[in-house]
């Protein structure tokens, strides 16, 4: 039986991109048109849209955005081109760690490059192209949930972080997919979810959208996922990633490193699921993947409210951490789960 999740994060319509505001859940649920490159600029950046795959189908639809922008500035088909490839490598400057985003805007420009067509011709593949990375997206997170289903021990309680669900994809999610594709064999799994300081998306995502799919979820705050391994409520953990380096090493939301050390310590398995487009091969290991400094403002409020912290105090916000290899069980993708030795197994996924 295949699960049907009710939930599309992003999608093109006609000439612009509409996606749900991901900053007001669980308060609205609302969707909000992006009609300008510019405009999907600060929407990846301010988080409107998040999670790898979710901001990697935006930055391609930022693409197509910025060229029916300049289709009206009568430019030559050659001036178009340069124009329309400087700006997409500017798109890929809006976020840093997720890899996904330079891995699709990247697909959009392989279409620019190799198109024989005039400007509107450009445009139309540009469009096909970014519908079809769409469809795929979701395709891919479905092999992913299956793959990870087949892992997930009977009755499990799930552990995971941040929101790696369809809220951070096109639609079905990766880890939270692998969570979709468990229940629908054994409605009696469950998921706990980290509350994910300083941004909350465990608490006001990854709640929301297995409240919204039926599916028991449990939110606790980052700090407790130790205790409640220890008193072996906790199966299995599975989170997302936003780039996994050649060697398996893997960036994700700040404080997964900290999950993983204390799976391993108390013997739970600790899975990732991601598309292969998550995998970075151009790099060896995580120490290479750039971590996005934020704001301190999301440590010192939530929700434009202050916390109890002490005004004016130093802050420090690394969006990501890096778990290493070895903690790692296993990398669910859409080809498989790959084990250690990763760099073997990577290579093997990648032909290479
Ligand atoms: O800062 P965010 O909310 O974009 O971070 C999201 C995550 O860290 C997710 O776990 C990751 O992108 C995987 S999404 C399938």
């Amino acid at each position: 039986m295949e699960f049907k999740s009710k939930i599309k994060t992003i999608e093109w319509v006609d000439n612009y991109s509409k996606m749900v505001d991901q900053t007001v859940i669980p308060y609205e649920y609302k969707f909000v048109n992006i009609t300008s490159g510019k405009e999907m600029f600060e929407a990846i950046r301010n988080m409107i849209v998040r999670g790898a795959p979710a901001i990697g189908i935006a930055g391609a639809h930022g693409v197509i955005l910025y060229a029916q922008e300049f289709e009206q500035e009568g430019l030559t088909r050659e001036e178009f081109v340069k124009k329309l490839i400087e700006k997409a490598e500017y798109m890929k400057t809006s976020r840093p760690t997720a890899v996904n985003l330079m891995w699709a805007v990247d697909k959009q420009i392989e279409v620019i490059k190799n198109s024989k067509s005039d400007i509107k011709g450009i445009i139309e593949e540009l469009k096909a192209n970014g519908i079809k990375l769409e469809n795929e997206d979701i395709e891919i997170n479905k092999k992913i949930g299956d793959y990870g289903a087949e892992v997930v021990p009977k009755g499990a309680t799930i552990l995971t972080h941040c929101n790696a669900g369809a809220l951070a994809t096109v639609g079905y999610g990766t880890a939270l997919g692998v969570v979709r594709s468990a229940f629908a064999k054994d409605n009696t799994i469950q998921v706990f979810a980290d509350e994910t300081r300083p941004r909350q998306q465990g608490a006001r995502i990854t709640t929301f959208e297995l409240a919204m799919d039926g599916i028991p979820v449990t939110l606790i705050t980052d700090g407790m996922c130790s205790y409640f391994m220890k008193k072996g409520m906790i199966d299995m953990v599975v989170v997302g990633a936003d780039r996994i380096a050649a060697n398996g090493d893997t960036a994700n939301k700040i404080g997964t490193y900290t999950v993983a050390i204390a799976a391993k310590y108390h013997n739970i398995p600790f899975y990732i699921a991601a598309p292969l487009s998550t995998i970075d091969v151009s790099i060896k290991s995580g120490d290479e993947i750039p971590i996005e400094e934020r704001s301190h403002e999301e440590v010192t409020h939530i929700n434009g409210k202050p916390v109890c912290a002490l005004k004016g105090v130093n802050v420090i916000n690394p969006g990501f951490d890096v778990t290493p290899a070895e903690l790692i069980s296993g990398i669910i993708t859409e080809k498989g789960i790959l084990r250690p030795d990763y760099k073997k197994s990577i290579s093997e996924a990648f032909n290479l």
